[in-house]
C-alpha cells in the first residue's frame, strides 16, 4: 500500500530541518531521571499503588468501566473521587475528564460560544490551542504574560457576546508563572471570565498540592481551573474545577466527556489514593528545596544567562537550534542523564531548549554534575 507523498513530503522536511521524532524506550538503560514530570515521585509511590490495588479487589469491574459516564461507565467511585477532589482543590463541583488534552477540548470546544472571544497566552499549550480550533468563538492571542497585551486586545475589537481569558498557573516549557492575581484584577475590571490551567502547578504549588489558584486563596475569581493527574500525582487522568452549573453543562455539551468511555476503575482509585496522600507528604516540600539548589548551582556555573527566570520544577536552558541541543541532549546521557531537547514546533525556532525537570528524588549531587556537565558542554 502507497502512503501519500504529500505526507512522505512532510516526514523528509522533518528530517531536513533536524526536527524529526522517534519514540524511545524509555529506562533501557537507567538515566538520571531529569525529564518526567513526576515530579513528587508518586508515579513509584507504593503506598499509592497498593491501596489502590486493594480497593480494586473489592470491585466488580477490575478492569474497565464498561461505557461512558452517562450510559454504564458511572461507578460510586467516580462520583465519590469527584466529591473529594472539589473539597480537595476548593471548588464548588469537579467534573473527571480521562486526559488533561480532553479537559481543554472538551471545555473550550463548548463553552465559548458562536459570537464570544476567547483571548489566549501566545505560550499556550498545544491542548488549548486544539480546543480553540473546535470552538465557534474567535479567538485572539496576546504576548506571553502581557497585561498591557492582553488589555489592548479586548479594548480593540469589541465583542458583543461574553469574553473568555486562558493561561497556564506554570508554563509547560518555560517554566514560569502566569499572573494570576492581576488576571483576577483584570478579568473584574473588564469583565471576563478567567480559566486557568494548573497541570504543572497540582501537587507543587498550594499548601496541600492545590495549585497557585487556591494557593492565593483566588479559587471564587476564577471561571474553570484545569488539573491533570499524569505530573506531579503520577497517575492518569484530568478534572475540571468550578461551579456547579458549569458541571452541569459540560456534563450536557462537552463531547469529550460524553462520547468516550469513562475513566478505568484503576485510575480512579489511583487518583484518590495519590490525592489523599498530598496532605501528608514530605515530598513536595523536598521538591521545593530543590528548586532553590538547582538555582543556586546555574549561578554558581555562571549559567544564568541560557536560562529562563523559573521558581517552578522546570526549568528551561536555551540554545536556539535543533542540532545543538539534540548534541548537548545526547552528551548528557552519555554521562547518565536525562534531559530533553525541545524543538519547533513544540517551541518557536530558535528557541530550541534542554528542559530540566526536578523531582523530589534528584540528590544535590546528581543536579551539581548534570550543570557542571552542561557548562562544559556549551
Ligand atoms: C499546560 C498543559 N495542559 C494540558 C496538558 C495535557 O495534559 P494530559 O497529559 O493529562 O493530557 C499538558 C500536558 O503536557 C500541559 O502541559
Amino acid at each position: 500500500m502507497n502512503f501519500p507523498s504529500k505526507l512522505l513530503g512532510k516526514l523528509k522536511d522533518r528530517q531536513l530541518s533536524n526536527t524529526l521524532r522517534k519514540l524511545s524506550e524509555v529506562n533501557e538503560r537507567e538515566l538520571v531521571d531529569f525529564s518526567s514530570n513526576d515530579y513528587i515521585g508518586f508515579s513509584k509511590e507504593e503506598s499509592i499503588s497498593e491501596r489502590s490495588a486493594k480497593e480494586l479487589k473489592r470491585l466488580e469491574h477490575l478492569n474497565g468501566s464498561t461505557g461512558s459516564r452517562l450510559l454504564t461507565g458511572n461507578f460510586l467511585i467516580h462520583t465519590s473521587l469527584e466529591e473529594d477532589l472539589a473539597s480537595h482543590f476548593k471548588a464548588e463541583a469537579v467534573l473527571l475528564f480521562n486526559s488533561g488534552y480532553d479537559a481543554n477540548l472538551g471545555l473550550l470546544s463548548s463553552v465559548p460560544q458562536r459570537g464570544d472571544r476567547i483571548f489566549y497566552d501566545e505560550y499556550s499549550h498545544a491542548s488549548i490551542r486544539d480546543g480553540l480550533k473546535l470552538s465557534n468563538a474567535k479567538s485572539f492571542k496576546f504576548k506571553h504574560n502581557d497585561i498591557e497585551d492582553l488589555r489592548r486586545k479586548i479594548k480593540a475589537t469589541s465583542g458583543g457576546g461574553e469574553d473568555y481569558v486562558i493561561v497556564e498557573s506554570v508554563y509547560s516549557m518555560d517554566g514560569d508563572f502566569g499572573p494570576i492575581e492581576k488576571l483576577v484584577d483584570l478579568s473584574i475590571e473588564l469583565n471576563f471570565n478567567l480559566i486557568v490551567d494548573e497541570a504543572h502547578s497540582t501537587g507543587v504549588f498550594g499548601p496541600k498540592g492545590e495549585g497557585i489558584v487556591v494557593e492565593k486563596k483566588l479559587e471564587s475569581k476564577v471561571f474553570a481551573r484545569i488539573h491533570t493527574f499524569g505530573k506531579a500525582l503520577g497517575c492518569h487522568g484530568a478534572m475540571i474545577a468550578g461551579s456547579s452549573v458549569l458541571k452541569e453543562y459540560l456534563i450536557n455539551f462537552s463531547r469529550s466527556f460524553i462520547y468516550t468511555t469513562a475513566p478505568s476503575p484503576h485510575a480512579v482509585l489511583a487518583v484518590k489514593n495519590a490525592v489523599s496522600l498530598l496532605p501528608k507528604s514530605k515530598a513536595p516540600a523536598k521538591l521545593h528545596k530543590n528548586i532553590s539548589c538547582f538555582k543556586a548551582y546555574i549561578i554558581h556555573f555562571k549559567l544564568e544567562d541560557f536560562f529562563i527566570e523559573s521558581g517552578s520544577p522546570i526549568q528551561s536552558a536555551v540554545f536556539g537550534s535543533p542540532g545543538k541541543v539534540k548534541e548537548i541532549s545526547s552528551r548528557l546521557e552519555d554521562k547518565g542523564y536525562d534531559a530533553k531537547p525541545i524543538l519547533y514546533p513544540t517551541v518557536p525556532k530558535g528557541q530550541e531548549r534542554i528542559r530540566f525537570c526536578l523531582h523530589s528524588y534528584n540528590t544535590a549531587h546528581q543536579m551539581k554534575e548534570i550543570l557542571y556537565l552542561l557548562s562544559t558542554f556549551v
